[in-house]
Formats: C-alpha cells, sequence, structure tokens
C-alpha cells in the first residue's frame, strides 16, 4: 500500500453551498483521495473568487454557514477525508477590519500591513505597480496582487500571532491542515527597487529565510497536514522547494512544471506552444521529488485536454504513472472536462486575473480581437465553470468513461508498488509529445509509453509485457 497522498482541489462556487458540496461528497469520494484542498469559502468581497478574506472566521453567506461547514466536516470524517483549508497569507481583503484600522492610523494595526513614504518600482503579479496610494493613510501600501488585497506585514509578531489563532480556529473545528497560498512571498527582505525585467522586486520578497521561518512556527508540526503554493515559476531550484518543505510542509503544490499551462505565475503573456522536451524533462526532473505534489490543472490555469488538445486518459496515465507522491487532482479533470467556450466580452470575465491580462495586452499594443483571443485560451475563468452532474452520474455508469479510468489508474497508483516506489528511467522524449519511460523496482520493470499527439495508444506493460492499462 502507498504511503503518498492523493489531493483533490475543490473550487467551491463551481459547485454551490457547502451543503451542496458535502452532498456531492459520496459520489466525488469514489477516486479515492485522501484530501480535498477546499478553496477559500471565507468571508470576501470576491475581487479575486475569495483569495482576498474579509474574515478568516467567517464563512462567506454565498457558501452558507458555519453549521454547513460542521457537517461538510462530518460527511468527509465518515469517507475518511481530511480537508484542507486554503489559507491565503500572504494578503488580505482591503476591506479586511485590520486593514481599514491600519489605513486609519489605529495604533494597535498600523503596522499590520507594508506601508511606506514612496513606492517602489514592484509590479504586481496580476500586471501594473504593486504599490498603491491610501489617501487616508497618506502613504503607500504594498500589494503583490490587486490593489484590493494589501500584503500583510510579517515583520510584526501580532501578525504572526493572528494567523497562529486562525490555524487554531478551523483545526478545532475538524480542518485536517491547510493549502497555503502564496507560501513563499510573505515576507520582504528589503523594501528597495528591484530589477528582474517582468516582476521588478520579485527577488527582494522571493523565499526569504525570514518567510521559511515564519512558516515552520505556524505550520511546523506533524498535526497539520500543510501543502505549499510557492510562487515563481521556474525560479524554484530544488535546494529552495527543500528547505521551504522540509521545515514547515508535507508537501509542495506544482511550481514550474506546470508553467506551461499558465500565464499567471509563468509571467508570461499568453500561451505559447508547448515545448514538450523542456516540459517532459521538467517532470523527470521534478516528480521523484519526495514531497511534489504533481498537478495538471488548478482553478489558475486552463484545462489541461485544451491546453494540450491530448485525450483526457492519456494524460491521466502522465500524471499518475510517472512518481506521483502527492497528485492533485482539480474536480472536472476527471471527467475529461475541455475549456468552455468563453464571452469575447471581457466584461462578462469575473476574474480581476483575466482583466488584467486583457488590459495588460491591451497596453502592449495588441488589438481588442488579439487580445480577446489570448484570453480566452489562457482565462483562469476556464476552469472555474459549474461542474455538470448529469455528466458526472452519465460517467460513473459507463465503465469506459474517463471517470472510471481515473479511478482504475487511482487504484492502480495505490496498490502497485512498482508505480508508486519504481524509480524512474526516462528512455525516450519527443517535441510531438511523446514520453517512453520505465518504472523499476526490485528488478521488477513496467514501461510507459504516454503519447499526447495521439497518434498511438498510451500504453502501459507489466514485467511480463502485458498492456495493463491503455488509453485506448
Ligand atoms: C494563488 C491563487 O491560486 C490564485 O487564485 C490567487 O489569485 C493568488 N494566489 C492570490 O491569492
Amino acid at each position: 500500500m502507498s504511503k503518498h497522498k492523493l489531493i483533490y482541489q475543490i473550487y467551491p462556487s463551481a459547485i454551490g453551498t457547502l451543503q451542496d458540496i458535502a452532498d456531492r461528497i459520496p459520489l466525488i469520494a469514489k477516486l479515492g483521495m485522501d484530501y480535498i484542498w477546499l478553496s477559500p469559502v471565507f468571508y470576501s468581497p470576491w475581487v479575486d473568487g475569495g483569495y482576498d478574506v474579509a474574515d478568516y472566521k467567517r464563512i462567506d453567506p454565498r457558501f452558507g454557514t458555519m453549521n454547513d461547514f460542521r457537517h461538510l466536516v462530518a460527511v468527509c470524517n465518515k469517507y475518511h477525508i481530511g480537508i484542507l483549508h486554503d489559507l491565503v497569507l500572504n494578503h488580505t481583503s482591503s476591506e479586511h477590519p485590520w486593514f481599514l484600522a491600519s489605513e486609519r492610523h489605529d495604533p494597535w494595526y498600523k503596522d499590520y500591513y507594508v506601508w511606506v513614504d514612496k513606492p517602489l518600482n514592484w509590479q504586481s503579479f496580476f500586471g501594473g505597480p504593486a504599490f498603491e496610494y491610501s489617501q487616508i493613510r497618506g502613504k503607500y501600501y504594498l500589494h503583490l496582487y490587486d490593489k484590493k488585497q494589501p500584503d500583510l506585514n510579517f515583520d510584526n509578531p501580532r501578525v504572526i500571532k493572528e494567523f497562529k489563532d486562525i490555524i487554531k480556529f478551523w483545526t478545532d473545528r475538524g480542518v485536517a491542515g491547510f493549502r497555503v497560498d502564496s507560501a513563499n512571498v510573505l515576507a520582504e527582505d528589503a523594501l528597495k527597487s528591484g530589477y528582474l525585467p517582468r516582476i521588478p522586486g520579485f527577488f527582494n520578497y522571493y523565499q526569504t529565510k525570514k518567510t521559511v521561518k515564519i512558516l515552520e512556527k505556524l505550520l511546523g508540526t506533524d498535526k497539520i497536514f500543510a501543502v505549499a503554493e510557492p510562487v515563481g515559476g521556474d525560479f524554484m531550484s530544488k535546494t529552495r522547494l527543500h528547505e521551504l518543505t522540509r521545515k514547515a510542509f508535507d508537501a509542495s503544490f506544482n511550481i514550474g512544471t506546470l508553467d506551461v499551462a499558465d500565464t499567471f505565475f509563468s509571467m508570461k503573456d499568453h500561451l505559447g506552444k508547448v515545448h514538450y522536451r523542456r516540459w517532459f524533462w521538467k517532470l523527470a526532473r521534478w516528480t521523484p521529488e519526495e514531497r511534489f505534489s504533481f498537478a495538471l490543472e488548478t482553478h489558475d490555469t486552463p484545462r489541461a485536454v485544451s491546453r494540450f488538445n491530448a485525450d483526457a486518459k492519456s494524460l491521466a496515465m502522465l500524471q499518475f504513472l510517472l512518481p506521483s507522491h502527492y497528485p492533485c487532482v482539480y474536480q472536472g479533470q476527471e471527467l475529461g472536462l475541455a475549456n468552455p467556450k468563453l464571452s469575447s466580452n471581457i466584461n462578462d470575465y469575473p476574474g480581476v486575473a483575466s482583466r488584467q491580462l486583457y488590459q495588460r495586452l491591451r497596453r502592449e499594443g495588441r488589438t481588442k480581437k488579439q487580445a480577446m483571443n489570448i484570453v480566452k485560451q489562457a482565462s483562469r475563468d476556464n476552469a472555474r465553470q459549474p461542474i455538470d452532474w448529469a455528466d458526472y452520474i452519465l460517467q460513473d455508469h459507463n465503465e469506459k468513461s474517463v471517470l472510471n479510468f481515473y479511478r482504475n489508474i487511482i487504484k492502480l497508483w495505490r496498490e502497485d508498488i512498482v508505480i508508486s516506489e519504481g524509480e524512474l528511467k526516462v528512455k525516450r522524449i519527443s517535441k510531438r509529445g511523446i514520453f517512453d519511460f520505465d518504472r523499476v523496482y526490485k528488478g521488477k520493470r513496467y514501461k510507459v509509453h504516454i503519447d499526447l499527439s495521439g497518434h498511438t495508444p498510451s500504453t502501459l506493460k507489466n514485467d511480463l509485457g502485458q498492456v495493463i492499462l491503455s488509453s485506448k
């Protein structure tokens, strides 16, 4: 039996209220996950899909009440699933009472956020300056994301204490752990200008020693299961990943390996052609890492089937047949969902990131049409659409469905030691999307052929040469 854990991400508004989520658990649980990572359900003005929290101890009314949350925990317990709350540490909403008090120079709260007299040249991850002037305070505050998401000041012990309290509040209510948002950019080393071309300022706050210490204080206990979401695409070296995870986390969510599918953290303008060679080599380098969490989709990326123009079963094989210690499946991925047809009017997009991407593209000289085409392809709103439960039920009953393929491959990943523990031996990587590798464990050798181009079926052969899994 594998000691590794499967995480399943739920982006709540794509399902409904907490009660709706609880009602769906029995069906979703047939996938066999250990944890559900729940994107934020806290009280929020919803500027960034819940990642702008105005009260960490209150459920947003759109999702229900604390009683509904208790019910969800009870249902998950019944299915032996732990809930991982999304812990947004780096910033709050500008409507959080801490910020409102800080702006007014309240003696207790004045240093809860990062205030400066003169703005620096730092850029926010969503594009545009990372410092905003507050008329009320007469100073500038830092926001690595939207201006309605001011950055907390982690040099202030009171802020750390607030989060200790919030963590306890939720673990007391049955939460098994946390997925920590923007985990490696919490505390700045220096408030001075920076020179990295796309995001000046980055190296002043990127995984500082201070940040690692803070996280260790907050989460470095065996009782809490914690997954880091580090920011920074390819900048993260293995040593850095190890330092972050060893001290505070059980696993680190994807970094660098997902950037082919993402415009946001990789700081690219659009999704170009997939460079399969580069990407597969990256996967081969990262996935054997013990605490690495490999995902193909999240609420921040378009659907993988569309991004790679590949069949869902081959993608499932890529995710579960590479060494995958903490794989994370995003809701709807197990149905093989593709990007929906999104609107051509930017005002119809709820996500702040899509709108800011559009504005950036326009500023950079793209026509309206060009900018919209890129947004449609790359938008995070692609993955945030409501799940069609009728489809879920149909797939549940169809042996050949993508859903049942996922269930089978997950079972194999859990039960077959060659798949869970075997060493990875890369054999062939082609720029057309073909990836051949072996998994070897104590003299047993399984052969994996992944073909994302769709020319040949993807297959898994056991040590006797029998095909035990095929995408066709
Ligand atoms: C990462 C989250 O995944 C993303 O959705 C959000 O916009 C940023 N962090 C800011 O919280």
